[in-house]
């Protein structure tokens, strides 16, 4: 960076107060020295003590007064201004409350020689800020933070994994976030219905994409991500990842003929109905409302006909099928559900009520006895070749659609991406690193919920980091009724905001400094302001989100916002 760049950085540094007590524990205090209104709650400033800079946030702002007499009574009025003027300030003044996060050795002057050199240090991790484990001096002086300091800690936009995701509230400097710690672990993105969090979505697969570091594969059960779409509130065009990124991004639809938004995808999926695991079924138990007796009814009908054929032979039994023997007496055809029952030893009732329940899941169109290809390896070559999978729901848009095909997806997949790993780290001949993968889920609750947690592939992603390269990227509107364990995973969570104070709760489980953190959440914007937290990010932040716009395009993909020739010929295959 030049010179030039820096100080532009730094050019608004001013100070607004100085530090007046607290300490490690408590928060700290300042004396506001200027008027409160300069300042919000959830403002980065940086306090400047002893060769440390200490980085915080503000948390509070009470109002304060010296002689009480002066609070109650309109005194300026009577006096004359430039003692009216005294008394704010001396008798009257504001204090803030400063959550103190982080501390960085301080570097050289940003317009010196040598500041350069150093900021690329901070730049490349050599240089970083510790969690505070001391405090600044008496009177210290405390300042807004510049663009410079939160390209500090938060990293410089566009160098390297650093990806602008918005703006400081105050002075609108750009923060970022590292993309690649961001899909090192699982992450979220939460914040009622409105707030954002599809819009912010596409900001941060936008910049995924972009990288091209991670294979992503996108659930996309309101087909909002890979198409363009059109934005409920102002009626504007959004436009979708597919037609910016022609080339990278397959969009894969929902069984045989599926259209997206009326545009023929890049391939289809169909579920070969032996890919259909009773563990899928079992998934299902809330959704399909199922007895206790369906497990030994499963079981028994995986010994009877095998894994392959159990889901196909039981589609095709008959239920209410009788036969009349030749003295009338009226028996179980032996095509019917009861007659295998009989023979397997489950109880005909039991075996029939399942049969009723997974009607719902023989009568989805897409799950076929032979699919027309193997989409499920075509998903994986994409992610493998560098391409990213959106899989759009189309018309299958109920719950059970989109539980049923994600986990069975995740599931398959996972276990390539294990595999491989397993290869990889045997150290087997010719076997690669495998591409890291992130997996993205809306209404990530009806996935991970308390009753799901245990049984789909999602939480055990959630929870074993990256250690098979797989990590999950969940947006929610209801944080709470996602299971608290696989909450506690999240490396980074980025929150719009939550009206429900059990919601407001689950996002900051497990994470220190909650109760300021609690208010900051409660009052952010109702619509494009979030607050940062977890380990992802250095210390917690509330930015303006990025906007999601035609200026957002051009920005990323620079001039040649259009694809470039290679990708078109790519695109058409050659
Ligand atoms: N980053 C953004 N850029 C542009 N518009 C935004 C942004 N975030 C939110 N909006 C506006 O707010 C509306 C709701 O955002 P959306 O992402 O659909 O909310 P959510 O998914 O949380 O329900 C959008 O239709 C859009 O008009
Ligand atoms: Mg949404």
């Amino acid at each position: 960076m030049t010179d030039q760049t820096m100080n532009k950085l730094n050019d608004s540094a001013y100070n607004i107060g100085y530090i007046v007590g607290g300490g490690l524990k408590a928060n700290l205090q300042a004396r506001l020295t200027v008027s409160p209104q300069t300042v919000q709650e959830g403002a980065f400033v940086v306090v400047e003590s002893g060769g440390w800079l200490f980085y915080g946030l503000v948390t509070d702002l009470q109002l304060g007064a010296t002689d009480p007499r002066f609070a109650d009574e309109q005194t300026e009025s009577r006096l004359p201004p430039h003692l009216a003027k005294l008394l704010h300030g001396q008798t009257l003044y504001t204090n803030m409350e400063i959550l103190n996060t982080l501390m960085m050795e301080q570097g050289p002057e940003p317009d010196s020689p040598e500041y350069d050199a150093w900021f690329q240090q901070v730049l490349e991790e050599k240089i970083y800020p510790i969690p505070a484990k001391t405090v600044p001096q008496h009177h210290a002086e405390v300042r807004l933070a510049t663009a410079g300091d939160i390209a500090e800690i938060f990293g410089k936009p566009g160098a390297g994994p650093f990806f602008r995701i918005g703006d400081t509230l105050e002075q609108a400097h750009p923060v970022c976030v590292n993309l690649d710690k961001l899909v090192q672990r699982s992450a979220g993105i939460f914040g009622a219905t409105g707030t954002g969090k599809s819009f912010l979505t596409r900001v941060i697969l936008a910049g995924l994409i972009q990288r091209g570091k991670t294979a992503v594969l996108i659930f996309d059960m309101h087909n909002e991500y890979g198409s363009d779409d059109t934005a409920s509130d102002t009626g504007q065009r959004v436009p979708g990842l597919k037609g910016k990124f022609p080339a990278r991004v397959r969009m894969v639809g929902l069984g045989r003929g599926a259209t997206i938004r009326g545009r023929t995808p890049d391939y289809t999926l169909e579920i070969a109905e032996v890919d259909v695991t009773p563990e899928d079924v079992l998934m299902l138990s809330q959704e399909l409302n199922l007895r206790e007796t369906t497990p030994t009814t499963l079981e028994a009908l995986r010994t009877s006909f095998g894994q392959d054929r159990w889901f196909h032979e039981f589609k095709h039994m008959r239920v209410n099928a009788f036969n009349v023997d030749e003295e009338g007496k009226r028996f179980p055809a032996p095509d019917s559900v009861a007659a295998w029952a009989e023979g397997a030893g489950v109880h005909p009732g039991a075996a029939e009520a399942l049969h009723n329940k997974l009607r719902r899941l023989f009568n989805a169109p897409y799950i076929v006895e032979e699919p027309a290809a193997n989409a499920l390896q075509q998903m994986v070559d994409n992610l493998d070749n560098g391409q990213h999978v959106v899989l759009s729901f189309g018309k299958h848009e109920t719950d059970l659609d989109y539980l049923f095909v994600s986990n069975l997806l995740t599931r398959r997949i996972r276990s390539v991406w294990e595999g491989r790993t397993n290869d990889y780290r045997s150290g087997h001949q010719d076997a690669m690193e495998p591409r890291p993968l992130v997996i993205v889920v809306e209404e990530a609750h009806k996935l991970l919920n308390r009753e799901m947690a245990s049984q789909t592939t999602f939480s055990t992603i959630a929870r074993e980091m990256r250690k098979y390269y797989v990590t999950l990227l969940i947006i929610d509107q209801r944080p709470s009724q996602i299971y608290d364990e696989v909450m506690s995973q999240l490396g980074t969570r980025i929150t719009g905001w939550l009206g429900d104070s059990d919601d407001i709760q689950a996002v900051l489980t497990g994470l220190a400094g909650r109760e300021a953190l609690r208010g900051m959440l409660a009052r952010l914007q109702p619509k494009e302001e979030v607050l940062m937290l977890g380990w992802g990010v250095p210390m917690p932040i509330v930015v303006h989100s990025r906007r999601y716009d035609d200026d957002f395009w051009k920005d990323l993909l620079g001039n040649n916002s259009k694809q470039s020739a290679d990708e078109i010929m790519e695109d058409l295959g050659f």
